[in-house]
């Protein structure tokens, strides 16, 4: 099979067993309340463990990490080894990401997937000493989560060998490869060997991207569950149209409105991040801010205080667009869109997530109409712009539309539960719309479209 070519039909697994999947990571996978795969997992886990290169596909929050992670984990347990020598450790699969603190989030997510395994695991970021890093590099791991920079740091002082990597993961992969990672990715392919395993995730692929992948892919096939680029279908999606000066106001109006508990709130920039920030927590809002140009120990601490529930407000720059999981996130505020579209798909795609309803609100200035146009023809969606609400709860709000897009490339993705199953899993619960959207009725639903 070819890119291109539907990979849907190799959804036939409907349970993790199925998959087969060893005891030891279904053991775990129970104990997190998976109780069943999400599409993208039956279709990629299959095909990873024929030794498959990838570029798969889907939508943000539908369980891309456990779709690569969960396959490369049962290639090597065949290599699970109690030896304490490094020998026996070496690295064979490494994942590399875009930011650290998704580096951060991988690699829980590998120890969570692996903690019945004798496998060891690592994370390496920048911002950080290296020197603990070295440490438990020096010991060896057979799986190591990374950002490009902090990796070459490590390989260049010989901290790692990456010469028997079998399996090469890039999350974020469209992202991994533009420009501004390009040049660390390639110093980082030349270190690996060329006969290895390659795996692409991402929420979005391009056009270029797809060309420029086929250069470091062997035979790939392509996996996509849902339409390209699709946002998640349960965000629902509110454009209101704001002056530049109103937006503060805006801001604060649009989430009092319909009593938003927790909101991500992105700017374009770390300055107006800053601004907007201080001026949040002036008006006494627990605010956070996080960009990249703040001291990693920041950073980690305004995250946390976020998942947390101490921080009402986090302002941030697309540094945390992609692939980070705040459970259960309520909403996401574009105070400014993005100039790229697809990092409006993957800002929104922080709430919605994992069978949960969201809710995006963008604030569009007159400025930003001609981004609003490139994110409409992006997702392929109409986005209707809606007055603000009043500050008592609203009647009615609008709310993003499918510009002309077959019914069938709407399929759900994630499945609906099974009544018969155990609500357990992350999946199968109930939606957290009901604790910020009481009073909205939808003007038109597109879920089910
Ligand atoms: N089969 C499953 N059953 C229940 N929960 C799951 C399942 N698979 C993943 N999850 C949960 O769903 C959430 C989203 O998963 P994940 O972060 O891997 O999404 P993603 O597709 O990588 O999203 P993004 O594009 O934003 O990176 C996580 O909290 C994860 O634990
Ligand atoms: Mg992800």
């Amino acid at each position: 099979m070819e890119v291109g070519e539907n990979t849907a039909a190799l959804e036939v697994a409907t349970t993790f067993e199925e998959l087969g999947l060893a005891p030891e990571i279904l053991g775990a996978l129970r104990d997190m309340g998976y109780s069943i795969p999400t599409p993208i997992q039956k279709q990629a886990i299959p095909l990873v463990l024929a030794g498959r290169d990838l570029m798969a596909q889907a939508q943000t929050g539908t369980g891309k990490t456990a779709a690569f992670a969960l396959p490369l984990l049962q290639k090597m347990v065949a290599h699970a080894s109690t030896s304490t020598s490094p020998a026996r450790h070496p690295v064979r699969a490494l994942v590399i990401t875009p930011t650290r603190e998704l580096a951060i989030q991988v690699h829980a997510s590998v120890v969570d997937y692996s903690k019945n395994l004798p496998l060891r695991s690592t994370v390496v970021f920048g911002g950080v000493d290296m020197k603990g890093q070295e440490a438990d590099l020096r010991r060896g791991v057979e799986i190591l989560v990374a950002t490009p920079g902090r990796l070459l740091d490590h390989a260049g002082s010989k901290m790692v060998k990456l010469s028997q990597v079998q399996f090469l993961v890039l999350d974020e992969a469209d992202r991994m490869l533009d420009m501004g990672f390009m040049p660390d990715l390639k110093r980082i392919l030349d270190l690996l060997p060329t006969k290895r395993q390659t795996l692409l995730f991402s929420a979005t692929f391009d056009d270029s991207i797809v060309g420029l992948a086929k250069s470091f892919l062997q035979n790939p096939l392509k996996v996509e569950v849902a339409r390209r680029n699709t946002a998640a279908e349960l965000v629902e999606q509110v454009v209101h149209n704001v002056r530049e000066d109103d937006k503060m106001d805006a801001l604060l109006r649009a989430i009092k409105a319909r009593d938003i508990s927790q909101a991500l709130v992105f700017t374009r920039t770390k300055i107006a991040a800053d601004k907007l920030g201080r001026r949040l927590q002036k008006r006494g809002i627990q605010t956070g801010i996080i960009h990249g140009d703040k001291a990693q120990v920041e950073r980690l601490a305004a995250l946390d205080g976020f998942k947390q529930g101490k921080v009402q407000l986090l302002v941030a720059t697309d540094i945390a667009a992609r692939g980070l999981d705040i459970v259960d996130l309520p909403c996401v505020v574009n105070f400014e869109l993005p100039y790229a579209a697809e990092d409006y798909v993957h800002r929104i795609g922080r709430t919605g997530r994992a069978g949960a309803s969201g809710l995006a609100i963008s604030l569009v200035s007159p400025e930003e109409e001609r981004l609003l146009v490139a994110i409409r023809k992006f997702i392929n969606r109409d986005l209707v712009e809606t007055p603000l609400p009043e500050n008592e709860p609203p009647r009615q709000a609008a709310v993003a539309v499918p510009a002309a897009v077959p019914a069938a490339v709407h399929s759900a993705v994630i499945e609906q539960p099974d009544a018969t199953q155990p609500r357990t899993g992350r999946l199968q619960r109930e939606p957290v719309c009901a604790l910020l959207l009481p009073p909205i009725k939808p003007v038109q639903s597109n879920h089910n479209a």
